[in-house]
């Protein structure tokens, strides 16, 4: 059992929404979004109803890698604005009693950062790993061509050294593996406290942490990995409670228990979110695994591997925390790609809006943005077959130009704005009450002002095929179905009242789920427990 009990109640309640702030919203006209752009833009989010933000990194950089590849932890990058257009933003979303969350990224740094560079000449410098030729494992290991020589290891690109917070294993035959207690790892780990601290200063919420499981190296079962997120979690307890940290991690089960308020179920670790909507990387009109998921309109999938994978999570994770589940991020397509198109994607968030776990929407899914295919690499989006900027173009705000992002000329734009004639924007989706936007807001409305519905309450799972139903608490009935053909279940419950629904009827022989439906209902008193 986990020594760390109870997320704050804030983070239990939330409905998280990822901004990848490069194409969010440019408010100075230079085609890349920025923090002052944000701010702008919060009356909708309140409006929408989301009310935790988490910006995908913003900070100075040498932009290799989006952001990933950071410069400066405790600068906001000149084109994202200043700490002050930061503190403005963080301020601004408080007034509409939303949070703001930071993207950290301690594994690694760019190549140009000031500890990287005087890492490069000084032999006494252990902020990194160094070794004086290329061992085993042999990947990632680069060559130094300045005054100090040898190799380094790099944690995700060549130009982002990994900082070194150690090996579980040490060897004397290889000595760049120093234990996790080196001064070299323990500077790093103050200096994690140290940029986590500068921005909790400044107001924000929590962060979002990035490659969470790739700190400690050769470390079997991540336990010391593990144990140094649980050192962060006691400093964060006592020097700023109420702050929290979100992994990415893939693996809720260990994630949690070690440490963390939150972890998400990823496309990169178990099949859990695949089985749901494989959304694949760049993919094309094929999921990504070739295996069906669920929200496919061939229904070829089930939620047998969803729901068995939640509930092995939640049994570890044991009350101390939450599943995060995405529509999608910055490294994986869209929930509207491939066949499923955004007309078809309603229900996927009806399942998100009302499962127990933290539901995080990616900027745009709830429109219906779709990844956008046979862009260039823009900033180290490109990951082998990876394109992962199709996920990234700018938010369609109105039909104005660039759909309202950017007054720069399209060319100038960070991305190109999806070129699809019918390409969703905010201002059209708003207008009209049947259009994705204003069901993902009612969902969102029901989820916030009903306990039931949140991250807490029970769930039990009646019918996992077509459609998915399940009961929250005992006496909220959420049925879904993802597919383009009907689907009925054998449960007839009477005299439930509707809360939000959309193609589903109760009727007296069963549930009848028309293609693509969802509803929720509540039941009659008389019903709980017998179902
Ligand atoms: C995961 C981030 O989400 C991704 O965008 C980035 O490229 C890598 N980590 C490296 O930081």
């Amino acid at each position: 059992m986990s020594a760390h009990r109870n997320p704050p109640s804030w983070l239990s309640e939330a409905v998280l929404y990822q901004i990848y702030p490069a194409t969010f919203a440019d408010s100075d006209g230079d085609g890349i979004g920025d923090l002052r752009g944000v701010t702008q833009r919060l009356d909708h989010l309140s409006w929408l109803g989301v009310d935790t933000l988490w910006l995908s990194p913003c900070f100075d950089s040498t932009f290799g890698d989006g952001g990933y590849d950071v410069t400066d932890y405790l600068t906001v990058a000149p084109r994202y604005g200043t700490n002050e257009d930061a503190d403005a933003l963080i301020e601004a979303a408080r007034a509409r009693g939303m949070r703001v969350m930071f993207d950290l990224v301690p594994g690694h740094t760019s190549h140009r950062h000031p500890w990287f560079l005087e890492a490069v000449r000084n032999p006494d410098d252990h902020r990194y790993i160094w070794s004086d030729r290329i061992a085993s494992p042999v990947r990632g290991w680069i060559p130094n061509h300045a005054a100090r020589g040898g190799y380094y290891l790099a944690n995700f690109y060549p130009i982002q050294p990994a900082l070194n917070f150690g090996y579980a294993r040490t060897d004397p035959a290889e000595p760049w593996r120093q234990p996790v207690t080196a001064p070299g790892p323990q500077a790093n780990r103050a200096a994690l406290r140290e940029i986590m601290g500068h921005w909790f200063d400044r107001g924000v919420s929590g962060f979002r942490v990035d490659m969470a499981a790739s700190l400690v190296k050769d470390d079997p079962g991540l336990v010391e990995t593990g144990r140094l997120w649980g050192e962060m979690r006691d400093w964060i307890d006592t020097a700023y409670p109420g702050r929290i940290l979100l992994s990415e991690w893939g693996d809720p089960g260990t994630a949690v228990p070690a440490g963390f308020h939150a972890d998400f179920f990823l496309h990169f670790t178990g099949p859990a979110l695949r089985s749901l909507w494989d959304n694949g990387t760049g993919s094309q009109g094929a999921w990504a695994d070739g295996a069906p998921c669920y929200f496919d309109p061939e229904g070829r999938g089930s939620m047998a591997t969803f729901v068995d994978a939640w509930q092995e999570a939640d049994a570890a994770i044991d009350g101390a925390g939450h599943v995060a589940l995405p529509t999608a991020n910055h490294d994986f397509s869209r929930l509207t790609c491939g066949p499923r198109t955004r007309d078809m994607v309603a229900p996927a968030f009806a399942f998100q809006l009302t499962w127990p776990s933290v539901p995080v929407i990616y900027y745009g899914d709830e429109i219906g943005m779709r990844y956008v295919p046979g862009l260039p690499d823009k900033e180290g989006s490109q990951l082998d077959s990876e394109a992962r900027q199709g996920s990234r173009t700018p938010m369609q705000w109105d039909d104005s130009a660039n759909a309202g992002f950017s007054t720069a000329p399209p060319d100038q734009c960070y991305l190109p704005v999806d070129p699809a004639p019918d390409r969703p924007t905010v201002a059209a989706a708003r207008a009209d009450e049947a259009s994705l936007l204003h069901h993902v807001r009612r969902l969102i409305a029901l989820r916030r002002s009903t306990p039931a519905l949140g991250a807490t309450a029970p769930v039990r799972v009646l019918h996992r095929d077509y459609p998915f139903v399940y009961l929250r608490g005992d006496r909220h009935l959420v049925v879904v179905n993802g597919r383009a053909t009907p689907a009925t279940a054998p449960f007839p419950p009477t005299g439930a009242s509707p809360l939000a629904v959309h193609g589903v009827e109760l009727t007296p022989a069963g549930i009848a789920a028309a293609p693509f439906s969802y509803g929720v209902f509540e039941l009659p008193e008389a019903t709980a427990g017998v179902l």
